[in-house]
């Protein structure tokens, strides 16, 4: 069995890479080629899903791998290679490990994939987003990171927890870098179109936001082995979707900043829209002066962040 034309590659076949995988193959969204470098495991996993296939009723394909030639024509690469969180652990704390690991990553999708549109999953995001982008040399539209949907989409579920309702209806954004600094932008926070300030208090609102932002660590407190992967993946999916099927929907994505909100040379957390060339343009909202200081600030430490991972690739 052969893929079809288009297909998405996913590297690292883990909890988020195998969930993306069957997500885009059971919504019908394109054929997977999931790579891993442990032997076997992709190959494995890939088999699995397809003999899913008769009952979830779908007809797309999926291939494991351990050769990266085998992504060669892939039109979208996810990459959620790379190790997860440990209880205790900060984003951050990944930085250095990960960034052996995403350059690697780097060096094999330029050689094999070298059209195709990078979406960096593995943390910390905005740092691995950057590296992504000096390693392959791939203009900026073609490589942005998965953070802000999952982010927003933990917002909006907790808005949804405590309002009862369903969480499709709760509007919201969370900007910025994907850590402790996140912003969810309350101004813009509404439920079947109504403020959310009119609807629960401010100290509700607080407890809401706060809890957004310790939303990776609470999943890996509970599951003790590991990070996030269902919110993660179905994030993932969603920008797939959105890229493959020339949506032009609005998104918050980990984008490169020439001058919005005041920042440059950064990738950061912004609503964008996705579609056929990736991040075809950056949309800045309007933001109350704290939600733009806040803002600032967690640029701050991703720029900290930025310098780090290249203070290590210059000592290597
Ligand atoms: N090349 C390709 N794959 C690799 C490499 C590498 N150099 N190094 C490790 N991997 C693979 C591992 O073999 C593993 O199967 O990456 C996979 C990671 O899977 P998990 O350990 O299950 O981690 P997961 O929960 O999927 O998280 C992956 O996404 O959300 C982020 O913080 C998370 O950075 C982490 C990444």
């Amino acid at each position: 069995m052969k893929l079809r034309s288009t297909f998405t590659a996913v590297i690292g076949a883990g909890q988020v890479g195998a969930t993306t995988a069957q997500r885009i193959l059971e919504q019908g969204v394109s054929d997977v080629m999931l790579f891993d470098i442990v032997e076997g495991m992709p190959q494995g996993k890939a088999l699995d899903l397809m003999e899913a296939a008769p009952i979830e009723g779908h007809g797309q394909r999926i291939l494991g791998t351990n050769r990266y030639e085998d992504i060669q024509g892939a039109e979208i690469v996810v990459v959620t290679a790379g190790l997860p969180r440990k209880p205790g652990m900060t984003r951050e704390d990944l930085l250095a490990l990960n960034a052996k690991i995403i350059k690697d990553v780097c060096q094999n999708v330029k050689k094999y994939a070298p059209n195709s549109k990078l979406i960096i999953v593995t943390n910390p995001l905005d740092i691995m987003t950057y590296l992504a982008s000096r390693e392959t040399g791939f203009p900026e539209n073609r490589c942005f990171g998965m953070a802000g949907v999952l982010d927003t989409a933990r917002m909006r579920y907790f808005i949804a927890e405590r309002l009862d309702c369903v969480p499709k209806d709760v509007q919201a954004v969370v900007l910025g870098g994907h850590g402790d600094l996140m912003v969810p932008v309350s101004s813009q926070t509404k439920v079947k179109n109504r403020p959310i300030r009119d609807l629960i208090t401010s100290e509700e609102l607080a407890a809401i936001e706060q809890r957004t932002r310790d939303g990776g660590a609470e999943i890996v407190k509970l599951l003790k082995t590991g990070s996030a992967f269902y919110a993660p993946s179905s994030s993932v999916c969603e920008m797939v979707k959105a890229v493959l099927r020339d949506e032009k929907k609005v998104l918050p994505v980990c984008a490169y900043l020439k001058g919005e909100y005041g920042l440059r040379d950064i990738y950061f957390g912004v609503t964008a829209e996705l579609g056929k060339n990736g991040v075809e343009k950056i949309i800045e909202l309007p933001l109350e002066p704290n939600e733009k200081k806040a803002l600032e600030m967690s640029a701050q430490k991703v720029k900290q962040g930025i310098a780090e991972v290249s203070s290590l690739a210059t000592a290597q």
